[in-house]
């Protein structure tokens, strides 16, 4: 079969796999590897080594298959900087193109936020120097910027017609001379919006905690929570009851000094219960420095897992019963890692990142970004990358209902996921279970997927998502290239039909959602 066919690596890939892995294995374990694979080179017998039966991977549904978590209808959401907003030129919201590509990831909610939030004036003159300040951890601008009402307008109206829900970024660093919240500014977008009948949820900040770092001034963690109640307060009065608010947007979760979390403990023992999702900020990597092995390594994936714990530490011991958002989130930060964090190879850490965040209950994961930087789904020439594929198969074939899985090992090469099958993908209502995940092994792996809750005419439906090479900005379903029509919808994705009784063999370096339909679970009946 075609799609089990695996795509020719080149040898440096495949020595650079086997240093990561054995980290005692110096120099002459590795020259012993290298010579050994050139010798199997010479022998032309490669394709033989390559397609060894690698590890094997069995599939066990908890067995009272009920759902454990339930996620956000819009679990899979997204970002725009909001450094986009000081270069209205160059956002193409007004694009057709780019309005389709963010209205396939609909429902979503998209979050305008980032460091420039705290620097954005609405409809008011920037006082003060006009030399440009710099952000020391990117060198990104953080000089004072005006958004204008019109602006503002026209993004709120890409937001609809792409079916998205907008989370805007309130700026916090206007404050008082005793370093209180000053809501000035904020009631005037508040008030603009409501006049415009806008349907926005809010945020107020960003990074508080690194505050001191990049803008050389602190907001306390206890009074930034005073400052939320202020905002819930004010949001209450301007005809935004019933809007969310979430924060605190707290970074550098789970550093060795726990800074991160104490300061998002302290918030929320000080918000007076105000927002309804505790939010922080997740990135694997730092994307001046990041190289293609850390996208595939186990240790970096195994990151995330300690980090959700940490967090999830602080929100307990602050007492307060709310779920987390990871509210900007990606691979690598500072943009994002040049010719990775948009090629295939980060499709790893963002497909095990949306299954390991909502099988540890995390309510929405902001995916940092739709546009803009390295990290985007989305290339400056509005052509997609290869996550913003991922996320549409994810929309397509996965559904907020999280079933647990009682597979053994989790941490290593072979990751995996299973939710009750989205709705829409259902054939003829019969309940069905989509299990995905990546095999991160530069060998095929063996899925078995068992128990006694699968149908006797159970048919699983494969969709397994390979690339050419690891920076590839292509990707491929079950063999083919992913592109849009030239009417902008959506390819068919068309499956592997096979029976249960059937291995399932994964290609190295691959992704998989496996649905089985045909599944005698209640809790996935439509
Ligand atoms: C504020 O909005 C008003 C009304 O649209 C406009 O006339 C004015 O120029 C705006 N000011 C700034 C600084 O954007
Ligand atoms: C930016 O605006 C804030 C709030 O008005 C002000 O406190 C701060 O000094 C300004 N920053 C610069 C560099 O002018
Ligand atoms: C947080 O509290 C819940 C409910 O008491 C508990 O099940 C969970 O293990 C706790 N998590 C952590 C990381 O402490």
């Amino acid at each position: 079969m075609s799609y089990f066919e695996t795509s020719f690596w080149p040898r440096s890939h495949y020595q650079n796999m086997e240093k990561s892995n054995g980290n005692i294995c110096k120099s002459i374990c590795t020259s012993i590897v290298i010579g050994f694979f050139m010798a199997l080179f010479v022998m032309s017998v490669w394709n033989v080594s390559f397609h060894r039966p690698g590890k094997s991977y069995v599939i066990l549904l908890d067995s009272s298959r009920e759902v454990v978590h339930r996620t956000s209808p819009r679990f899979l959401s997204f970002g725009l900087d909001s450094s986009l907003l000081r270069d209205m030129k160059n956002f193409p919201i007004h694009d057709e193109r780019f309005v389709n590509l963010a209205r396939h990831l609909s429902p979503a909610f998209v979050r305008i936020g980032g460091t420039s939030a705290d620097c954005l004036l609405f409809n008011e003159t920037v006082l003060g120097d006009s030399v440009a300040r710099r952000s020391p951890v990117d060198g990104g601008d953080i000089s004072n910027f005006t958004l204008t009402d019109t602006d503002y307008l026209s993004i709120y109206d890409f937001t609809r017609k792409a079916g998205l829900r907008m989370l805007f970024d309130l700026n916090v660093l206007i404050r008082t001379p005793d370093n209180q919240w000053h809501d000035s500014n904020a009631r005037k977008i508040i008030t603009f919006s409501k006049g415009q009948e806008m349907e926005i949820d809010w945020q107020l900040g960003n990074e508080p905690n690194s505050f001191n770092f990049v803008f050389g001034r602190g907001v306390p963690a206890a009074q930034l929570g005073k400052d939320y109640i202020h905002l819930r307060t004010l949001l209450n009065t301007l005809g935004y009851e019933s809007s969310i608010l979430v924060g605190p947007e707290a970074n550098h979760i789970g550093d060795p000094d726990d800074k991160g979390v104490h300061y998002a403990t302290e918030f929320l023992e000080n918000d007076g219960q105000s927002v309804d999702f505790a939010t922080w900020h997740q990135y694997y990597l730092n994307g001046r420095e990041a190289k293609v092995m850390d996208f595939i390594s186990p240790a970096v994936f195994n990151r995330l897992p300690a980090e959700i714990n940490s967090f999830q530490r602080g929100i307990n011991s602050s007492g307060r019963n709310v779920k987390m958002w990871l509210s900007e989130t990606s691979s690598a930060y500072g943009g994002g890692a040049p010719e990775l964090s948009d090629r295939y190879v980060a499709g790893f850490l963002w497909l095990d990142k949306l299954g390991y965040s909502a099988s540890a209950g995390v309510n929405v994961v902001v995916r940092q970004s739709l546009f803009g930087g390295d990290y985007a789904m989305v290339a400056h020439d509005l052509v997609p990358n290869p996550d913003w594929w991922i996320s549409v198969l994810f929309k397509t074939l996965v559904s907020d209902k999280v079933l647990h899985l009682e597979s053994a090992n989790n941490n290593g090469t072979l990751r995996f996921y299973a939710h009750c099958t989205s709705e829409s993908s259902l054939i003829s209502g019969v309940p069905a279970v989509t299990v995905y995940g990546v095999n991160l092994d530069v060998h095929r792996a063996q899925i078995f997927i068992q128990g006694s809750w699968m149908k006797k005419n159970a048919k699983i439906l494969l969709y397994i998502l390979t690339g050419d090479f690891l920076k590839s900005r292509e990707i491929r379903l079950n063999g083919d290239v992913l592109k849009l029509k030239p009417d902008g919808s959506l390819p068919p994705f068309t499956p592997v039909i096979i029976d249960p009784t059937q291995i399932i063999t994964l290609p190295p370096l691959s992704m998989a959602f496996i649905v089985t339909h045909g599944a005698d679970i209640r809790a996935c009946m439509p």
